[in-house]
């Protein structure tokens, strides 16, 4: 833990990252009491606000259901300023400065810590870092800085900006958050597979045909069009947050759980894993709902009128390795589909000489989002006086299992960690760089040869090859009809 006082500065403060996630963290943290004694919470971006108006703004999306959560974030409220400046003008960062010195220095302690956050467009990231560095880093105490991907384009531009960053923050300073690494089911991965015994046996490509790892939206790309057209669904989803997941379903144990020992593993399995190819890749665009009320991705102004972006993506990894060879990572991820979801499949094989018919596979489902569960699909004998079977589930349905659930959000256990010092869960330069070499070809090639994506009907599975795509990797639907029976979150 931090010793001294901590001052956590949000550099674009105004924009929709810090309200929607950056400052609701923060209050969460401060309402369960994780922030450091005294710490104080100073906004910086170029809007002219007001502090009222800065309170507004950043109070848009916290949620205040009892009385005793009102008083709670009006107090918190006072803990937190607001400073406008320019993100290249040295003079602002010395008055951004001044202002973090003036409450330091109420406090009158020595250690003198700053968390800088940057909710930042990628085009400010280099100079932010360095005008941080110049004019507001604190020089009795800890600098952390955080930063939101995108990191990057490819793997040439990712370089790049590490190399820019590089002189300006040591590698111990950088917090690269993906926040799926925040999310209480993908943190559990590591116990599940290396806390039960039932499962480090069968984890292999003995035991396991496919994975998939599933991330499904309802929602478009609605009022961000622009922006993801310049990125697609591959480096706004798959390239890191499945990317993440995948990782940590298929790496070797680390030797401790400290963040450095954790991470070596997650680079050493990524860079067994060579660059995705052309004919691993499902890609789609959605097209609007059939009852026209939701526009297709193309009917957005700030998207260009002929643009190949994919807003669906499916895509294929292997993993050389002796643990994985042969077993096919389907990746799956996209907008504007039917249903929120965010799953882990591990399908396994089939039963070798199997003498009931007709059995279907076993499957365990780690369900990231929405109603956090694992459960594994199995085969039991239908209760009565046959033989039959039926297919079943072992099920750890957590609001059910667990009373008074709460989840804390990935900002939340995110920053927490920021301020603990602890790398785990945070993006390695090493990392990133392996990451960006499994889909940079990839990406390369759709863009050069402008690949078309398949169009799919807003609020549908997706394109229509999407299941003749994982049967392609031996992925086999259960023989009889299966669905899990998820109650639904209260
Ligand atoms: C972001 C992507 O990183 O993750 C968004 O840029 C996506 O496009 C979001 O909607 C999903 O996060 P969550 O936590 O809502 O699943």
């Amino acid at each position: 833990q931090l010793s001294g006082v901590t001052t956590i500065i949000v550099l674009g403060a105004s924009g929709d990252l810090a309200k929607k996630k950056t400052y609701p963290a923060l209050f969460g943290l401060y309402r369960n009491n994780f922030l450091p004694e005294g710490t104080r919470i100073i906004g910086y971006s170029r809007s002219k606000l007001s502090d009222e108006g800065f309170y507004e703004r950043i109070s848009g999306y916290m949620k205040t259901p009892t009385e005793e959560i009102k008083v709670l974030l009006s107090k918190f409220l006072k803990l937190c300023t607001y400073v406008s400046g320019q993100y290249d003008v040295d003079e602002d960062y010395q008055r951004l400065n001044k202002a973090i010195e003036d409450i330091e220095n109420v406090n009158n302690s020595k250690e003198k810590n700053r968390v800088f956050y940057m909710a930042l467009p990628p085009s400010v990231f280099v100079p932010v870092a360095r005008g941080l560095k110049n004019n507001v880093y604190s020089k009795n105490g800890i600098n952390r800085l955080i930063v939101e991907k995108p990191f990057g384009m490819d793997l040439d531009s990712s370089r790049k900006l590490g190399k820019a960053l590089a002189p300006l923050w040591k590698e111990e300073e950088t917090y690269r958050i993906d926040h799926y690494l925040g999310k209480e089911m993908v943190k559990n991965l590591l116990i599940i597979r290396f806390s039960n015994v039932i499962f480090g046996a069968i984890w292999n490509r003995q035991s396991i045909s496919n994975v998939q790892i599933t991330f499904k939206e309802k929602i478009g790309t609605g009022g961000r069009g622009g922006y993801f057209d310049e990125f697609g669904i591959i480096r706004d989803v798959m390239q890191n947050h499945i990317l993440q997941i995948l990782s940590i379903v298929a790496m070797e144990r680390p030797v401790s759980l400290s963040s450095e020992d954790v991470r070596d593993e997650k680079v050493r399995v990524l860079r067994c894993i060579p660059p995705v190819k052309l004919q691993d890749v499902l890609l789609g665009q959605y097209t609007k709902s059939e009852d026209g009320t939701n526009p297709g991705y193309l009917d957005d102004d700030t998207v260009p009128p002929e643009s190949n972006c994919p807003t669906f993506a499916a895509a294929t990894l292997f993993i050389n390795n002796d643990r994985w060879e042969g077993v096919p990572f389907i990746l799956k991820c996209g907008k504007a589909l039917n249903e929120p979801k965010t799953e882990i499949r591990v399908q396994f094989q089939d039963v070798p000489g199997n003498v009931f018919k007709n059995a279907s596979r076993n499957e365990l489902v780690i369900r990231v989002q929405p109603n956090e569960a694992v459960y594994m699909k199995m085969t039991n004998k239908l209760p009565g006086l046959s033989m039959d079977t039926v297919i079943s589930e072992l099920d750890l349905t957590y609001h059910r299992r667990f009373s008074d659930l709460v989840i804390p959000d990935a900002y939340e256990s995110l920053i927490l960690d920021v301020l603990k010092g602890d790398h785990s869960n945070f993006v390695r330069d090493d990392e990133l760089d392996a990451a960006w070499k499994i889909f940079t070809p990839i990406l390369h090639q759709i863009e050069e040869e402008k690949i078309k994506p398949q169009p799919y009907t807003f609020g549908s599975r997706g394109p229509p090859g999407i299941d003749e795509f994982v049967a392609k990797y031996g992925f086999k639907r259960s023989t009889q009809e299966y669905n899990w029976p998820a109650q639904p979150a209260t």
